[in-house]
């Protein structure tokens, strides 16, 4: 391959994993950490019952979804503005805000509640959610939350508040 092809096939694929919600496939990234995560976790918790919960679907982006935050800002102006100026309480068009998904949430955080040794791998606008919930943040600060890809976050709650530990995968 040509230097110019090569360099156009990069920012293609770059330019894919800007794009916001969808199903998205893995990266060549998310690939690898898939691989080393089962390691994180015997290091963390262990157990292996998998169950999948549509609730933990990504925030729904609407009319945006599977859009670049660029393609956004261009199509979308107004829209783009309203949402840094509000990120928690803005809904996309046909789609979810921040607020929606804490409440759709709920039933899942009341079964966490109830659980022992749970790992929960999904989006990071969910794992906002569910970090500042069991880490007793107010949740309308939830959507500049720090939660890191490739990064496996172990919270043990206590008497007197939540402890947390992060293992991050050499990728
Ligand atoms: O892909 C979207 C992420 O889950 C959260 O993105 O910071 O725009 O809400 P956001």
């Amino acid at each position: 391959q040509d230097p110019e092809a090569a360099a156009l096939d990069f920012r293609n694929r770059i330019k894919h994993y800007e794009k916001i919600g969808g199903d998205a496939d893995l990266s060549p990234r998310g690939h690898q950490y898939a691989q080393k995560l089962p390691d994180l976790v015997r290091q963390s918790v262990g157990g292996d019952r998998p169950l999948t919960w549509k609730a933990l679907d990504e925030l729904d982006a609407g009319v945006c979804d599977g859009m670049t935050y660029q393609e956004i800002k261009d199509v979308y102006p107004e829209d783009f503005v309203a949402r840094d100026e509000d990120k928690y309480n803005y809904r996309y068009r046909g789609g979810e805000s921040y607020r929606d998904v804490v409440i759709r949430l709920e039933p899942i955080i009341m079964e966490l509640e109830r659980s022992e040794d749970i790992l929960i791998v999904t989006h990071q606008a969910i794992l906002r959610c569910i970090y500042a919930y069991f880490m007793k943040k107010d949740q309308s600060r939830s959507p500049w939350m720090n939660v890191p890809l490739h990064c496996l976050i172990k919270l043990t709650p206590r008497a007197y508040g939540t402890d947390e530990e992060r293992y991050q995968a050499d990728i």
